[in-house]
């Protein structure tokens, strides 16, 4: 099989974390390997989002920006990247980009324009449940995670199942819907890396089994703590990711140890 990057130091036989922004690591992907990008890049909140300290001892809480100027400004940002991604897909590859209802719409039209509104599969609902109220409007409880393939009549698909609810199917599973219902990482977790915005390994393991054949490659290039390389790799696909945060490529370089080798790590 080609390698699907290029080597580097931390590359192992299941995946490879790198230092990097996502604009010049994926110049370094071979050309027609990607078999699935998921992408959960910053979301502009207009915050520095800042994570947990890692140590009862009070080790510094990793953090990343995430203001742009404008809107507009996010969007050339993102542009920017998928068109210099989309030449390492594969033909029959496909595209989740996760992002929430400040962008949901940019980002929709975005993909409209790059990949074409044909190669549009699913707008996932990521219904997470925690978090606050509002007493002005109905609470936020949601991202939107959109689906694209490049070619609509090749991309690979094996539908999630999930427990049904009706009586009638009362025991039995079901092909999952397009509103996935997966707690977000509570404080308690044991996955919880103290990363910020850090998502369920629940989810990213529903993805990347659902989108990317077994063996294939997946490829994330905003990591942070590496959720999609550990979901990949645990499911027998190859994970290759990047992000600029030095704290994101440690955090995800220790989990990704402990999935290669779990005795080892813990
Ligand atoms: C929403 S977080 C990803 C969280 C990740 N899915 C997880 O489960 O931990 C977005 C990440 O994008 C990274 N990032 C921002 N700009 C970047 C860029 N230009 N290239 C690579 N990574 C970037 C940030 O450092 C941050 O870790």
């Amino acid at each position: 099989m080609p390698s699907p990057a290029r080597p580097a130091a931390e590359t192992t036989e299941t995946g490879t974390v790198v230092l990097d922004d996502w604009l010049s690591f994926v110049r370094t992907l071979t050309p027609g390997s990607i078999d699935l990008l998921y992408a959960d890049p910053p979301f502009n909140t207009g915050k520095t989002q800042r994570g947990r300290s890692r140590t009862n001892a009070g080790g510094s809480a990793p953090s990343y920006e995430d203001t742009f100027s404008t809107t507009a400004d996010w969007v050339g940002w993102l542009r920017d990247r998928f068109v210099a991604t989309l030449p390492a897909m594969k033909p029959t590859g496909a595209v989740l980009l996760h992002v929430d209802w400040r962008t949901s719409h940019h980002a929709r039209l975005l993909l409209d324009e790059l990949l074409g509104p044909d190669r549009f599969v699913n707008h996932l609902i990521w219904s997470y449940g925690l978090g606050g109220s509002s007493p002005r409007r109905f609470a936020r409880k949601h991202d939107d995670i959109l689906f694209y393939a490049l070619d609509p009549d090749r991309y690979y698909f094996d539908p999630p199942m999930v427990p049904a609810t009706s009586n009638r199917m009362k025991g039995e599973l079901k092909k999952a819907t397009d509103v996935l219902d997966i707690p977000a990482i509570n404080n308690m977790a044991s996955e919880r890396s103290g990363y910020p915005t850090q998502k369920p390994l629940a989810l990213l393991d529903v993805l990347v089994r659902a989108c990317c054949p077994e063996n294939g490659t997946v490829v994330d290039p905003c990591c942070g703590s590496g959720t999609t390389l550990v979901a990949a790799t645990a499911a027998k696909r190859l994970g290759f990711g990047c992000d600029r945060n030095p704290d994101a490529v440690a955090i995800a370089n220790g989990r990704l140890g402990a999935v290669r080798h779990p005795r080892a790590g813990g």
